[in-house]
């Protein structure tokens, strides 16, 4: 096979930031998405209705001409947010989604939730409504160690909420473990799991070995070659439990190459190459449209996009090294392999 052609690809987890960050990145995902769940985490965090309008304003502002990109947006549930707030947000379409992230968990998430009681009203609320959580699943307790968190979270933390909560459709957020590929395979229709670009070619080793690397530094960090091989067993498979978040989260280069760097894989560039590599080593290339474009839609409960993409191989195709933005550059995932696989 030379050419594959998909529906148009969304990314159900991206990072868009704000500012200069937002100009320099949002014509990047732009190029290859039709849509994208955008997450709320800027500073100070995207909290109610309001600033979920005007945030996405600030994003329509800065996609290119003649882009039919269109971002879905989230709100960030804290211990304050209003049931009544996120339903009429979700009723008027103007928000897909609510974000948890425990708090303290990952990059700007000090605003979220310490107390999962707190927010209990607003998960039944969802729950009523259908509308879907999307949640950061690690514990953050310090005496659990990071390679852990993810599944301890899901004993913990994910089980005991969906038992407490029926009909609470949730999406785990970029798993990088098998215990969470199991656990979402199993969940039935309202649980999805999104999986990232990077999680399906890093294992912990390229983070550690031969210096550190902290392009590849993000969370929930990567795991063991066992669980990067159980995410590709679950990408590749068409399960309708696992779509593409790519968790593209750009920082410039002088906040990941220093003494306390931040965590983040930039992969919206490049991701649809990445991706037909990987499943193609898979004997799965028939399958990267229901992971890419298929399954995160029907989990949503949209259509798939109209508008298709055609991916042709032959010789390797090179991407920027880096992309600029006012504040800095801001390096490109180097998946340190041939992409075969041009975007047309
Ligand atoms: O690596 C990550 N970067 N993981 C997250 O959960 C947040 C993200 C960011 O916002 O930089
Ligand atoms: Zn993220």
């Amino acid at each position: 096979m030379t050419q594959i052609t998909l529906r148009r690809p969304d990314d159900w987890h991206l990072h868009l930031r704000d500012g200069a960050m937002l100009q320099a990145v949002t014509p990047e995902s732009a190029r290859h998405f039709g849509r994208a769940i955008v997450m709320p985490n800027l500073v100070p965090p995207v909290v109610t209705g309001a600033q979920a309008a005007a945030y996405r304003e600030r994003i329509e502002a800065a996609i290119p001409e003649g882009s039919d990109f269109t971002p879905l947006m989230t709100l960030y549930l804290t211990e304050e947010t209003d049931p009544a707030d996120v339903a009429q947000a979700h009723a008027e379409g103007l928000v897909t989604a609510v974000k948890l992230y425990p708090a303290g968990a990952t990059t700007n998430s000090a605003s979220g939730v310490r107390d999962f009681d707190r927010v209990r009203p607003v998960l039944e609320t969802m729950a009523e409504r259908g509308i879907p959580l999307c949640v950061h699943g690690e514990v953050t307790d310090p005496e659990v160690d990071i390679f852990d968190r993810e599944a301890v979270f899901i004993d913990h933390v994910l089980d005991p909420i969906r038992r407490a909560t029926p009909g609470l459709r949730v999406v785990m957020e970029h798993i990088t473990t098998r215990q969470g590929a199991d656990y979402a395979r199993a969940g039935g229709p309202d649980l999805g799991a999104t999986i990232t670009t990077h999680h399906l070619v890093i294992n912990r080793n390229d983070i550690l070995v031969g210096g550190i690397k902290p392009h590849y530094y993000c969370l929930p960090v990567a795991k063991r070659e066992e669980h990067r091989r159980a995410l590709v067993a679950a990408a590749t498979s068409g399960e309708a439990s696992f779509f593409l978040g790519t968790d593209s989260a750009p920082h410039v280069d002088a906040a990941k190459e220093c003494g306390c760097g931040c965590a983040g894989c930039f992969t919206a560039t490049n991701t649809l190459s990445i991706l037909a590599e990987v499943f193609e080593a898979q004997g799965a290339l028939d399958r990267l449209e229901a992971f890419a474009s298929l399954n995160g839609p029907a989990f949503y409960g949209l259509a798939p996009n109209e508008a298709t993409v055609t991916l042709e191989k032959g010789a390797p195709v090179t991407y920027p090294e880096k992309i600029d933005c006012a504040d800095g550059p801001v390096t490109v995932f180097d998946p340190r392999m041939p992409l075969h696989w041009r975007v047309l």
